[in-house]
């Protein structure tokens, strides 16, 4: 084991515990296909890739028809360390969203009509969007938590058209949508315009930039899907605090272990607890499931995975974190000047 940690550090600066290399074995355990370990180890995608490698080098693992399989000293390896296969035992009713769809069904059919034209992600954009199920889970959650009757809410970056599920739910006082995509602004104001909804505004705006007065201050609940870096989560999380009007306002937010460490996520709770000084209330684990995205062969995880096969089930996911303001509370304002590194960090490899 100690010689496998030394091939992880040699290949990656991603914190690597034993504990890591445990949940990828684990993981080898209980399925062959390598998103499906990526899913089920929870560590990020490359340092699982260098811990693969580390095993094949080993002696391990070896990866034989697109399948990762554990070879004799692997299985000797797992049997000394008493490692097990990882289980699955996620709430088959809900999915582990926590909430039903049962009394959101009709919305559901609605959104998934409606958005059945919807413009493709861009790459340039980190556009993976997520399942209509998730969409409208998100709705169930934020009405169960008392965010959405008569609130004002505003979604930042909006490629999950979580604001048509809004519009179609009739809860919201009033909604505004940001997103730096013209072509999601304008589908958004369409559907607005089909289904005779008046309470929104759109902006395409750059969330690098600081928002303008028209956004600060003046909402009750926010959602937003940040990139994966501390800093793109302390700008994006960050510009969603000051659109809250004060104490007692919610904001509601992605993040996932697929592309951050245990490590990153203790920086992403510090600058929520100590910079802006949030109280972290709903950790909801693999609650945001992202329908596999068309350019996943020019992504980084792509070049780095040891088998070139696409993923076959949903396999990124993310954590929904909801966050609720208190006396003391502040956002974040400033410009962002930082270019690619807003998207990428060792860790990332979905951009
Ligand atoms: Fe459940």
């Amino acid at each position: 084991m100690r010689d496998v940690m030394e091939r992880v550090k040699e290949k990656t600066g991603i914190p690597v515990y034993e504990r890591s290399v445990e949940n990828v074995l684990s993981a080898v355990l209980a399925s062959d296909d390598i998103w499906r370990v990526v899913d089920l180890s929870e560590e990020p995608l490359p340092l699982v890739v260098a811990i693969l490698g580390a095993l094949s080098e080993g002696g391990y693992v070896a990866f034989k028809d697109n399948r990762v399989l554990l070879t004799q000293s692997g299985k000797e390896l797992v049997e000394n360390y008493g490692i097990g296969e990882r289980k699955d035992y996620t709430c088959s009713h809900c999915g582990g969203k926590t909430v039903e769809l049962d009394a959101f069904s009709d919305l559901l059919e609605q959104f998934k009509e409606i958005t059945r034209d919807r413009p493709e992600p861009a790459h340039q954009f980190d556009q993976a969007y997520v399942t209509p199920e998730t969409t409208v889970a998100r709705i169930a959650l934020m009405h169960t938590r008392g965010d959405l009757e008569n609130k004002e809410v505003f979604v930042l970056g909006d490629d999950d058209l979580t604001s048509v599920a809004l519009m179609l739910s009739g809860l919201p006082k009033r909604i505004a949508v940001l997103d730096i995509d013209e072509r999601l602004v304008r589908f958004i104001e369409k559907v607005a315009d089909e289904i005779g909804y008046s309470n929104i505004e759109m902006f395409t705006f750059d969330l690098r930039k600081p928002l303008p007065d028209y956004a600060l201050h003046k909402f009750d609940t926010f959602i937003t899907d940040p990139p994966e870096t501390v800093h793109a989560i302390r700008s994006f999380v960050g510009r969603g605090i000051a659109t809250l009007k004060g104490p007692g306002c919610a904001g509601y937010f992605g993040i996932t272990r697929r592309e951050s460490s245990l490590d990153k996520w203790r920086e992403i709770q510090r600058v929520l607890l100590n910079e802006f000084n949030v109280v972290i209330t709903d950790i909801i684990r693999n609650f945001n499931e992202y329908v596999n995205w068309g350019y996943a062969e020019e992504t980084r995880a792509w070049q780095l995975i040891p088998i070139k096969t696409l993923p076959k089930h949903n396999w990124y996911k993310s954590y929904m974190f909801r966050i609720q303001t208190l006396e003391g509370s502040r956002g974040f304002e400033d410009e962002i000047t930082v270019g690619k590194e807003l998207y990428d960090d060792e860790e990332s490899s979905t951009t």
